[in-house]
This record gives C-alpha cells, sequence and structure tokens, in this order.
C-alpha cells in the first residue's frame, strides 16, 4: 500500500482524521493536511489556535518497527526532523525546547502532538499519529494577545511568505526520514544532533508535574531514553518523562 497526502479544506484536527484513518489500516506515511483546523489540540489538554491561510497544520500516519518501549522517542526524533526541515526551507536556525517545540528566538514557532493507538492491541498493528502545528505566514499582530510576546512565525523570522505545500514536503520528507534512522541505528545520533538544538540545557527552569507540583531546577538535557534531567535546588535529579516545562523568570 502506498502512502498519500490528504489534503483538506478545514476540519476538526487532522490527528483525529489520520487517527481514523490509521484504524482503518492506511499505510505508514499517510498524510493529512488541514486549512483550518476547529478543534486544533496541542499536548497537556491546550488547544492550538488553527486560523486560515496563516499555519501548516498536518499529520503523518506511522507504523513502527520499534518496541513500545521506545515509542517516547518518536516524539524528539520528530522534533529533530521538523526543526532541520525548516532550516533547509528557510535557511534560518531554529532550537528545540523538549520534548518538541520548535522554537526561534526565545519565541515558539511550532509544535507536536504524537498520539499513539492502545499499547494492548498486537504490536503489528500500533500505530502512533505525529501532529505537525507550524506557524508559517503569521504576522504578529495575528496572534491572540495572550500569546502574541511568546509566538513567532517563519514569516515574522524570515521576512518572507512562505509556500506551505514546499514547507510541508520538506517536514514529511526529513520526519519519515529521521524516524527510518531511528528504527535502522538507534537514538545515539537523533540525540546528539537534537541536543545541539537544545534551548534549555544549562539554564534554570520550572516543571510542573501531572500532578500540579512545581519543581524548579537546572536542565540537564535529556538522557538516552528521552527522559530529561532536572537537578532541583537539593542535589536531587528528576527524570522527567512528560510534563509542562518552562524557563525560569530568572534564567
Ligand atoms: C503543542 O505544541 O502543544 C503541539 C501542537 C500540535 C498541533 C498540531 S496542528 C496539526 C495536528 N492536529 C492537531 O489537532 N494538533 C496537531
Amino acid at each position: 500500500m502506498t502512502a498519500k497526502t490528504i489534503h483538506l479544506k478545514e476540519t476538526d484536527s487532522t490527528n483525529s482524521v489520520a487517527y481514523s484513518l490509521a484504524e482503518d489500516g492506511v499505510a505508514h506515511g499517510t498524510a493529512v493536511v488541514a486549512e483550518y483546523q476547529s478543534l486544533g489540540r496541542g499536548r497537556l489538554g491546550k488547544s492550538w489556535q488553527s486560523p486560515a491561510n496563516q499555519g501548516l497544520y498536518c499529520s503523518f500516519v506511522i507504523r513502527p518497527n520499534l518496541a513500545t518501549s521506545d515509542y517516547p522517542l518518536i516524539t524528539m526524533s520528530a522534533g529533530l526532523g521538523v526543526a532541520l526541515a525548516l532550516e533547509e526551507t528557510s535557511a534560518l536556525e531554529f532550537s528545540l525546547k523538549w520534548p518538541n517545540d520548535i522554537y526561534r528566538n526565545g519565541r515558539k514557532c511550532g509544535g507536536i502532538l504524537v498520539e499513539s493507538s492502545p499499547l494492548t492491541n498486537h504490536h503489528k498493528e500500533h500505530f502512533v499519529v505525529v501532529g505537525v502545528g507550524l506557524n508559517v505566514n503569521n504576522r504578529a499582530n495575528d496572534f491572540p494577545q495572550e500569546i502574541g510576546d511568546k509566538a513567532t512565525s517563519l514569516y515574522i523570522e524570515g521576512g518572507k511568505v512562505m509556500d506551505k505545500q514546499v514547507v510541508f514536503e520538506v517536514i514529511r520528507g526529513q520526519l519519515l526520514y529521521q524516524l527510518q534512522r531511528l528504527e535502522g541505528e538507534g537514538f545515539a545520533g537523533i540525540l546528539k544532533q537534537w541536543s545541539e538544538k537544545d534551548m534549555l540545557v544549562g539554564k534554570q527552569l520550572s516543571w510542573v508535574t501531572r500532578l500540579g507540583e512545581v519543581v524548579e531546577g537546572l536542565s540537564l538535557g535529556p538522557d538516552s531514553s528521552g527522559r530529561l534531567h532536572v537537578k532541583d535546588k537539593s542535589g536531587v535529579i528528576h527524570e522527567v518523562l512528560s510534563g509542562d516545562i518552562s524557563l525560569s523568570k530568572t534564567a
């Protein structure tokens, strides 16, 4: 079966569409792109504003040839692929914020939402949906006030209107390549390249755990299993698997 790209004028969430297609058995690499999402979602239950004509909203069906214990590595591998794709298309440099946000000049330009099928199914049927949301041609005053000073776009950074179709194609190539590399070579090379783009390493950060507890500490960077190491004031090293991370105000 060959991978196709499905272009939609509008949908609730490309991740939801890709998830249903994956359940129906579409091929690895199948992509869904929408001009507008009415219910775009981000990590940790947040929403992802998806206005028409500004951003790129796409999702990929991935059928990983990996042990399920390695699935957390897909997130960072995809983040590296997206950052490299953006560098290729814009000739600008981007940084990565664990686990998978794309930043430029301290502002968020894009994010990735990875959702997997229940791991209780037979392993041959497991799939993962990798959703990419990217601010492409947004102007500064397009962003809602509450995120205006935290967000940026390729247009704001590079001063050029970008062809979203070209950006999509390059992202698809890089993302599938990095995942193939993860399957073939393992995570070490990806982690090395990812770490060169790590915007948090050596900085003070706040980590809000899933239980709402706030931990302040120094980022030591992610380890070979994708966990972020954070050293708190008493010297305890926390291995963070998920949660909301932000730079401390004093950092
Ligand atoms: C984040 O930064 O929290 C991740 C944002 C991911 C947004 C993308 S847009 C395409 C895909 N469809 C969704 O509903 N979410 C992802």
